[in-house]
């Protein structure tokens, strides 16, 4: 057909975020894929909640994820809403329905990628046509998933490092330049749609901890306990470690960071507000913005800086996938394969 219909679990920032790019580049998709891109239904909660953005012609708001999951003539889900209970229910139906999803929801992908991906092998799913893509979990706008699918395949990743979540280093920023309190700079980060559903993920950490977990799979085909992953969040600083900070001559990052050792038999990884010099590239990365580092052998360093939160920036990395799949792009890689990497919870040992 040159049709591709959507059924799109979630209304709020990133749901409305992609209905606003389909429908603005709707002309420019279908020269781009030769199928146009037609947003049928949009799943939320609250069907009389006023949205901020424009329902396209002929799309319905529903509120029974059956909806979607039983329409034959939707063809991709895109599951924005959130959590990993309901997600998940709706991501493996769809999946089993034969639609491709797409997803941003990097609580889940972390959680259950590994399930997720024996239901599409078990299924026999990407010769039934249906697809799996999650650009937009980790580090929003950064195209990081398919860099680390495509770019390292050939490459042995020794570090991966950097500031991967939003939310908190807008706070960080807040408050370390702007002098603002904890509460209104998480205050502002929730406004500007930064901040999780249930906030505790951003500023406890777990939030850059389910990323670090999925940049670990897809770096090193391992699959870690969470748990497992040491995580301090930023709920403890107060005005004076920042002032300490810059007496010292740097400023306060919350840091993923997972590293292999010398003989490359075991990754340490952690997730950790960290002191970090003003020499320090990551020093003047603020706001919602993200950048992670990933050293290689063949590549040496190879740094990505973008976006990490927010509507449109969320929304583009999912629109893409969208995009690839109604262009009929290949599966990509989706992890090096599983491999018997030892985790060492021992995160002391990544930098002395
Ligand atoms: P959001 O603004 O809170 O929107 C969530 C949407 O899902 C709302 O429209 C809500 O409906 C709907 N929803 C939630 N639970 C539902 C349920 N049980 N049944 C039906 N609809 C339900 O969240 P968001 O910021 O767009 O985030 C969505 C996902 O994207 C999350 O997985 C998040 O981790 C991920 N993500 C977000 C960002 C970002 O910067 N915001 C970046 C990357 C990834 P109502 O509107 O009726 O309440
Ligand atoms: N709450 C997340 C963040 C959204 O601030 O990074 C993007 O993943």
């Amino acid at each position: 057909s040159d049709t591709v219909t959507l059924g799109i679990f979630g209304g709020g920032t990133v749901g409305g975020g992609i209905v606003e790019i389909l429908t603005k580049k709707r002309s420019h998709f279908k020269l781009l894929t030769g199928k146009d891109i037609v947003v049928r239904k949009i799943c939320v909660r609250d069907a009389t909640k006023s949205r901020d953005f424009e329902l396209p012609d002929g799309c319905e708001i529903v509120t029974s994820y059956d909806d979607i999951l039983d329409d034959e003539t939707i063809d991709y889900a895109v599951e924005v809403m959130g959590g990993t209970t309901d997600a998940k229910d709706v991501v493996m139906s769809a999946l089993r329905k034969g639609k491709s999803v797409v997803t941003a929801n990097k609580a889940l992908i972390a959680k259950d990628l590994a399930e997720i991906e024996g239901v599409l092998a078990s299924l026999g799913a990407e010769d039934a046509g249906a697809q799996f893509r999650y650009e937009a979990a980790v580090c929003g706008g950064i195209p990081i998933i398919r860099s680390m699918q495509g770019d390292f395949v050939g490459a042995n990743v020794k570090l991966m490092s950097g500031i991967i979540n939003g939310c908190t280093n807008f706070m960080l920023t807040a408050m370390d330049r702007d002098g603002k309190s904890y509460e209104d700079a998480l205050s502002q980060a929730s406004d500007l749609g930064y901040a999780e559903a249930d906030p505790t993920l951003d500023v406890g950490g777990f939030d850059a901890r389910s990323k670090l977990k999925i940049l670990m799979r897809l770096a090193y085909g391992m699959d870690v306990d969470e748990d497992e992953i040491s995580c301090r969040g930023i709920t403890e600083l107060t005005k004076i470690d920042f002032e300490y900070a810059k007496t010292l001559g740097g400023t306060i990052k919350l840091l993923g960071v997972a590293a292999l050792n010398d003989d490359g038999s075991k990754v340490s990884a952690f997730v950790s507000p960290c002191y970090v010099t003003n020499a320090d590239p990551l020093s003047s990365v603020s706001g919602a913005t993200n950048a992670i580092e990933v050293v290689s052998d063949n590549l040496v360093s190879s740094i990505y800086i973008g976006q990490g939160a927010g509507r449109y920036p969320t929304a583009n990395s999912c629109v893409n996938d969208i995009v690839s799949l109604a262009r009929g792009d290949s599966t990509p890689l989706p992890f090096n394969p599983k491999s018997d990497m030892k985790f060492a919870n021992n995160y002391e040992s990544v930098f002395f």
